[in-house]
């Protein structure tokens, strides 16, 4: 073995499988070419005003300074109850029943160490966010995927899960309104996966990453507000997207209180916590005027009723989403992911995501992200009906 060999850990997760298509991108990047990226989902705009604000004022104070309390102030503790009762309809106990996370991505990857064992089972969704199924395997444990297709509302197929799988799965990923597919939550899934959770022990972690990214009048619920949630499970809910806020790393697990003590007590061990300034910015995010989110989904909607009209128009059967900042769409026949991407970036210029990056139920599927500023989207949309009608 080489001094650099990493863990097998480590080389279980899969390799990268759009090395290639960067490469591609830098190519033409190099060469002059102006690349439109609607690849990643990361907002283009900026975090509210109010909110820099809060941090600037707390950054200057000195008793945020110091190595912050992994249970997180009570500012920020009361701030996320005060925001699931009047937003959700949720009571949480800001004693036990929220702590800071540096993030979901952080606190679904640190969710396999506190819950899994080698030989234990994460039922991941498949599309799904790829730390449902990189984080069991670096956890030693593994991960069996369930399939999201269109045809049942990319609601998991549970009584397709095998027997053997459910007894020795100890984790499910949810994650609605949903990436990479845009999908809501359709109706009754909480209820049967709370029922499928008390049957079979298994700790539901409910990925709320885009509750407050939602069009149409369309309001997601928290997967804490079906009866008997609290008792199974547990919800991440970060600021990253509905904020504008993806580098200030700011997130909470809220629900079950067993489970957020061993989130807590894993978590003493890793990290040292939330820098408090950014515990009272999402505080701040919380409880201040939520019209910028309002604001930014306006212009979403906007951008997605451009992307959805133009894909139509090049012959793409895509569903308008209600939620998320991504347009999920089947690619041409004939095509697979990767080779639609790869076609597009050669006649368009424009980075979409190859579905199959998510899972292998993505295969067949690519997803375009509306975090590229107006003029942008525009200019991608009329290269994709130039070249691709
Ligand atoms: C479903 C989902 N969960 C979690 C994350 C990461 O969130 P955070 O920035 O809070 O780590 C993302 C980011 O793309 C996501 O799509």
């Amino acid at each position: 073995m080489a001094l650099t060999d990493p863990s097998k850990r480590l080389a279980a997760i899969p390799p990268y499988m759009f090395a290639e298509l960067e490469r591609k991108v830098a190519a033409k990047r190099d060469a002059g070419i102006d690349v439109i990226s609607l690849g990643i989902g990361d907002p283009d705009m900026p975090t509210p005003a109010h909110v820099v604000e809060a941090m600037r004022a707390a950054v200057a104070d000195p008793g945020t300074h110091g190595y912050p309390s992994n249970r997180g102030r009570a500012e920020f503790r009361n701030a996320f109850a005060g925001f699931y009762g009047r937003r959700f309809g949720v009571e949480i106990d800001p004693e036990s029943e929220v702590i800071p996370a540096i993030g979901a991505k952080e606190c679904i990857y640190n969710l396999c160490f506190a819950f899994l064992d080698p030989g234990d089972v994460a039922l991941a969704s498949d599309p799904g966010y790829p730390v449902y199924t990189g984080g069991p395997l670096l956890a030693g444990a593994e991960a069996v995927v369930l399939p999201l297709v269109p045809e049942h509302g990319f609601a998991p197929d549970l009584d397709a899960i095998a027997p053997g799988d459910l007894e020795r799965a100890r984790l499910i990923f949810l994650n609605y309104p949903n990436n990479p597919t845009g999908a809501i939550v359709p109706d009754g899934l909480f209820e049967r996966v709370i029922e499928l959770a008390r049957e079979h022990e298994i700790l539901v972690v409910h990925d709320n990453a885009y509750s407050e990214t939602t069009y149409d009048g369309y309001v997601a619920p928290s997967f804490l507000a079906t009866p008997g949630a609290k008792e199974v499970g547990v919800e991440v809910f970060s600021l990253s997207k509905g904020y504008n806020m993806t580098g200030w790393r700011c997130a909470a697990i809220l629900g079950n209180a067993d489970a957020v003590a061993a989130y807590w007590r894993l978590k003493t061990n890793i990290d040292s916590g939330l820098f408090e300034a950014v515990q009272l910015a999402g505080a701040a995010a919380l409880e201040g005027p939520q019209r910028p989110l309002e604001e930014m989904n306006a212009i979403y909607a906007r951008r997605r009723d451009l992307v959805v009209g133009a894909l139509r128009d090049i012959g793409v059967d895509v569903a308008t989403p209600r939620g998320t900042i991504y347009v999920w769409a089947p690619v041409p026949e004939g095509h697979t992911s990767t080779s639609f991407a790869e076609l597009v970036l050669e006649e368009a210029a424009v980075v979409i995501s190859p579905g199959s990056m998510y899972g292998p139920s993505g295969e067949g599927f690519f997803r375009i992200s509306l975090t590229t500023p107006d003029e942008r989207i525009s200019e991608a949309v009329e290269r994709l009906r130039e070249h691709l009608a």
